[in-house]
């Protein structure tokens, strides 16, 4: 069929190890890391948070991806087709089907609100290429982000040029080459992190950063903690959404899945915990808020660049850097509804990447009046675990929270109790101790500390 013969001439882009980490650390490391690890870091009390993440990262996230990742390589096709050819292979019930469903249907709702964040980034770009923010106080920076966060207009227009950004790569194709950028402007934007963390140093307040990032306080921690934890760990190395089984279909034979699964996870990491090194001195220097919420990285990152020599110029380069970041991602998480649109309904690329952008960008469409607007509208909130919720809110954690952790559970124990032990090993190709470790970790407590952590934040 058309559609068998579109995925392999598309094969042929991914001959490389090289090129599968470059796409796999495209996706992960984005806005999840630089927005949104600091500020729930922030709102969860810092080092016993940070703490219990690293653990979900290696004890489940790690565990996942390479599940993700053999699951694609073994089925060799599209998330939804791998799912049911091995479901067929290894006589199982076609219903396996629904956790590429999932996968579709949170990567829709995620890329709807991340776009508009995305904007954000785009937004800064202006205003610190401006000089704007050359040796402003804490106060009129935040009042830049408020002045922000109040004009729908402006939301709009930057949400606007993102999703088209997104929406152009996708219909096109051509992703390989972003991708191939992405070896550029990665190691920039580290550099540039790294610029920050030594301006961060100067503040006097590094060693209280370092502290609350990495003395853990367990008083500080909730249950609804851990579950924020737990799921930023889907969401961080973009897991549950079965686009790392996307991207392991491109992965040829004999490239171990162990060590390239773990690389993009540390590589991940790193970004996230400099960003935490980045911005939580500017925010004790500051006497500011950690808990601040979701502006935290706006209201912290442009007061260093108006404080330090040649601000401007590093602030621009910085926002650039992480619209690059964003992009990746998002075209990542608008790429499996594409597909899955041109495969099931029989839509050319570049209708089925108008109707899915479009559709997206209608729904991001809430979460920016959500900010104003519709602020005290929480649709969901006579149930006590929705209290207060916008609909901004309400996306992020109904995906985040719930349809992650749910598609990863069931890669979990797709992988773990139903595919062949056999195939496991084989695409695997470890030591039987690395193999043991990774198949009991993956059968008995990726899915149980899953659980737990739902069933304790439903009770
Ligand atoms: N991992 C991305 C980040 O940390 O910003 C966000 C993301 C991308 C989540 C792709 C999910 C996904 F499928
Ligand atoms: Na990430």
């Amino acid at each position: 069929t058309g559609t068998l013969e579109g995925s392999s001439a598309k094969r042929g882009l991914w001959s490389s190890r090289l090129a599968f980490i470059l796409a796999a650390t495209g996706s992960a490391v984005g806005l999840g890391n630089i927005w949104k690890f600091p500020y729930i870091t922030g709102e969860n009390g810092g080092g016993a948070f940070v703490l219990v993440y690293l653990l979900c990262i290696a004890a489940v996230g790690i565990p996942i991806m390479m599940a993700e990742v053999l699951i694609g390589r073994r089925g060799g096709r599209s998330p939804v087709n791998s799912l049911r050819l091995i479901a067929e292979r290894d006589k199982l019930h076609p219903a396996w089907r629904i956790v590429g469903v999932i996968g579709v249907l949170a990567a829709f709702l995620i890329l709807s609100f991340y776009s508009v964040i995305g904007g954000w980034a785009v937004s800064y770009v202006g205003t610190a290429a401006s000089g704007e923010l050359t040796g402003q106080s804490a106060d009129s920076i935040a009042a830049i982000f408020s002045g922000l966060l109040s004009d729908p207009g402006t939301l709009l227009l930057w949400h606007t040029v993102f999703m088209a950004l997104v929406m152009v790569v996708v219909a096109r194709g051509v992703r390989a080459g972003l991708e191939r950028a992405v070896s550029i402007l990665m190691p920039g934007l580290f550099v540039l992190l790294l610029l920050v963390v030594g301006y961060a140093m100067t503040t006097g307040h590094f060693g209280e950063a370092v502290s609350f990032l990495f003395q853990p306080d367990f008083s500080k921690l909730t249950t609804a903690g851990v579950l924020t934890a737990l799921g930023h760990a889907f969401f961080t190395l973009s897991l549950g959404m079965a686009i790392m089984m996307a991207y392991g279909s491109y992965l040829p034979k004999g490239i171990s899945i162990a060590k390239t699964s773990i690389a993009v996870s540390v590589m991940d990491t790193v970004v996230a915990l400099l960003a935490g090194l980045a911005i939580f001195p500017i925010v004790f220097a500051n006497g500011m808020e950690p808990g601040a919420g979701p502006g935290l990285i706006f209201q912290t990152l442009p007061l260093a660049f108006g404080q330090m020599p040649m601000g401007s110029l590093f602030g621009t380069l910085f926002f650039v850097l992480l619209i690059f970041a964003a992009w990746t991602s998002g075209i990542s998480l608008l790429e499996p509804l594409v597909e899955w649109l041109e495969e099931q309904k029989g839509m050319n690329r570049t209708i089925s990447t108008l109707a899915a952008g479009l559709a997206c960008w209608l729904l991001g469409i809430a979460s920016i009046l959500s900010l104003n607007l519709w602020s005290d509208v929480t649709p969901l909130g006579m149930f006590a675990m929705f209290e207060g919720k916008t609909i901004f809110d309400l996306l992020d954690y109904l995906t985040a929270n719930i349809l992650l952790p749910l598609g990863g559970l069931l890669v979990a124990v797709f992988a773990g109790w139903f595919m062949s032990k056999q195939a496991l090993e084989n695409e695997l190709s470890l030591s039987e101790s690395g193999f043991k470790l990774w198949y009991n970790t993956l059968r008995f407590f990726t899915p149980i500390a899953v659980l737990v952590v739902f069933i304790y934040n439903l009770g």
